[in-house]
């Protein structure tokens, strides 16, 4: 029962336990639709098909090697609750894209919180990673590309310097104030 830039996080740390170097987060929503998408993209070690089916049902995998996960599962859930669904795209090799949607308007649709603090921790806690967060919402269109900020510093500071994560807070701010 987590604001969503929670789960984003949870799923972008599985993105970095995978080596990935990039990381796209994308939310978007129909609003036609009433529905609301949260992608994770990265170019990880990717999964195989088994690995995919089984990576979303923590019963599954309980008694198997593998340690029960709940990140996944968690999302799957408060995806479904609204309506909506979890899709798992991976290719061992390339890399895994994981959207969730849901009904935007659904009662049990949780906030998206605070979205800036999960992208100053994946930022701050892997500096040489990048991240490309995009988010067109009627509450917040806020767009953050690590690669475009990393070539206008040219290695003046990294782009987990205190100023770095400043910046990125007030571009959250602005849009929401
Ligand atoms: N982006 C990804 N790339 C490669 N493998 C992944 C990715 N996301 C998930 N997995 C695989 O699926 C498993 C389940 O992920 P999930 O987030 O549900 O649990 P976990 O990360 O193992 O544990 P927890 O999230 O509870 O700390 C992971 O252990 C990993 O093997
Ligand atoms: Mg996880």
């Amino acid at each position: 029962m987590e604001d969503l830039s929670l789960h984003i996080l949870d799923i972008a740390e599985n993105s970095i336990r995978a080596g990935a170097t990039f990381i796209e987060i994308d939310l978007a929503e129909d609003v036609e639709k009433d529905l609301l998408q949260i992608t994770v993209k990265d170019n990880g070690a990717g999964m195989d098909p088994e690995l995919v089916e089984k990576a979303t049902d923590p019963f599954v995998t309980s008694r198997t090697t593998r340690r029960v996960g709940l990140g996944l599962p968690l999302l799957k859930q408060a995806a479904e609750e609204t309506g909506g669904e979890l899709r798992i795209s991976s290719e061992p090799g390339k890399g895994t894209e994981v959207v969730a949607t849901f009904k935007e308007s659904h009662i049990d649709r949780r906030p998206l919180g605070d979205m800036a603090a999960t992208l100053a921790a994946l930022i701050t806690g892997n500096p040489d990673m990048d991240v490309a967060y995009r988010s067109r919402l009627r509450e917040q269109e806020v767009e953050i590309d690590t690669r475009s900020i990393r070539r206008a510093l040219d290695g003046a500071m990294g782009v987990n310097d205190p100023a770095v994560i400043r910046l990125i807070r007030d571009l959250f701010e602005k849009r929401e104030g």
